[in-house]
């Protein structure tokens, strides 16, 4: 039978996470581990995922995607679901992104879209879509928010490829994991599983790089922007790895955030290491542009420093990360600290994963910058279009 196939990398954060928080620039880069997306129409009449019935409430991200892409009501069929992939969960590595990029993209494939005039996929040409130039669409409200064209044009349908984009899918990411997680959530994720390669997020755009949207999310405290830049490595040395270990420890996100938060509260001057991790990150983009790994390290290596200093390391990622430095560039944790994962950059992953292992923690082996959303079956088929 006919499916659809899409994957989408997870990522991990090289530099400037929780600085990010207060308006410095991050980086971001898309790892070799993804998540693998099969969709086809359900032979049972129902919504399936692993072959099961699906069930929406215990899965908001794919349930928040049908609701925006495959309206049932429309008469868009059940589909059953497949996902694969090795990206461990929980574990701050965009599991959940890469899976809403992945789906994202795929539902996509499956209806086709609808443009006004030509066979063009920019979007001012979209009949239909989601998008940061498309103001008629709402990604992020509670209902299908897509806007479809009916000025009594002739519109086209055009599918396979030509017909999915990276920013509707990183938009439609942001919005799903923003739902689930009561509605807050950084671009970073979406927009480096989309993208693929570097991704920068600054509240400012950044010379050097190129910009690519500005993202806005009414969050419960107020209203934040984002500015998404890409980083283009050029040519990436073939002996650059990146060694991710993970310490097995759960530590929330928002628990973390909410510590410096408390730190900053009862001691204002402090602003000025956050300050510091987003000096470091801007060196970190300019050796990275340089194409000098060596720097790349040592920035990493003081960025951990800095976050050791504010408080989101723990015993556990200092031990993986001590363990990685006498065969690394650079080592640090990645992401929100307190557990979760370290990374290292080094020109001999099989010893430097052979440390952290050794040190306890467990291991994945990446080459920086992996390629975004992938489509990774036949692309010239629909499953339902809207008329
Ligand atoms: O743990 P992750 O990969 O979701 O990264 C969190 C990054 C923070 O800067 C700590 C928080 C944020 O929202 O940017």
């Amino acid at each position: 039978m006919t499916f659809i196939s899409t994957s989408a990398p997870g990522k991990c954060i090289l530099f400037g996470e929780h600085a990010v928080v207060y308006g410095h620039p991050a980086v971001a880069v898309a790892i070799d581990q993804r998540i693998s997306i099969k969709i086809q129409p359900s032979t049972s009449g129902m919504w399936l995922l692993d072959g099961g019935t699906l069930n929406m409430s215990r899965n908001p991200h794919i349930k928040g995607l049908i609701d925006k892409l495959w309206p049932v009501e429309d008469g868009a069929p059940p589909l059953s679901i497949h996902i694969d992939g090795n990206i461990p969960r929980a574990s701050g590595l965009g599991s959940s992104a890469a899976l809403s990029v992945a789906l994202a993209g795929a539902l996509r494939l499956a209806r086709g879209r609808l443009v006004k005039d030509s066979k063009s996929n920019d979007q001012d040409n979209w009949a239909e879509g989601y998008g940061s130039s498309i103001s008629e669409s709402d990604a992020y409200g509670t209902d299908n928010g897509l806007f479809v064209s009916n000025n009594g044009e002739e519109l086209t349908l055009i599918i396979g490829k030509q017909a999915v984009d990276a920013d509707e899918n990183a938009i439609l990411a942001h919005s799903v994991e923003a739902a689930a997680q009561n509605g807050r959530a950084s671009p970073m994720d979406s927009s480096t599983c989309s993208h693929g390669g570097v991704v920068v997020i600054s509240d400012q755009i950044e010379a050097d790089l190129t910009h690519l949207y500005r993202r806005e999310l009414t969050m419960p405290d107020g209203e934040r922007f984002w500015h998404i830049h890409e980083l283009d490595l050029g040519k990436i040395p073939e002996d650059v790895y990146l060694v991710i270990g993970s310490t097995g420890v759960n530590a929330p996100t928002s628990k973390q955030v909410a510590k410096v938060a408390r730190m900053l509260e009862q001691n204002p001057a402090r602003m000025e290491e956050i300050e510091t991790i987003g000096k470091i990150a801007r060196r970190g983009i300019d050796a990275l542009i340089a194409g000098d790994y060596e720097a790349v390290g040592r920035t990493m290596t003081e960025n951990q420093i800095m976050l050791k200093s504010i408080g989101v390391s723990s015993p556990e990622l200092d031990s993986l990360i001590k363990a990685a430095a006498p065969t690394s560039l650079g080592a640090k944790l990645t992401g929100a600290g307190g557990g979760g994962c370290m990374i290292a950059l080094t020109r001999n992953p099989k010893s430097t994963s052979d440390a952290i292992e050794l040190a306890g923690g467990r291991t994945l082996i990446s080459k920086l910058g992996s390629p975004g959303m992938k489509i990774d079956s036949q692309t010239e088929i629909t499953f339902w279009t809207k008329s």
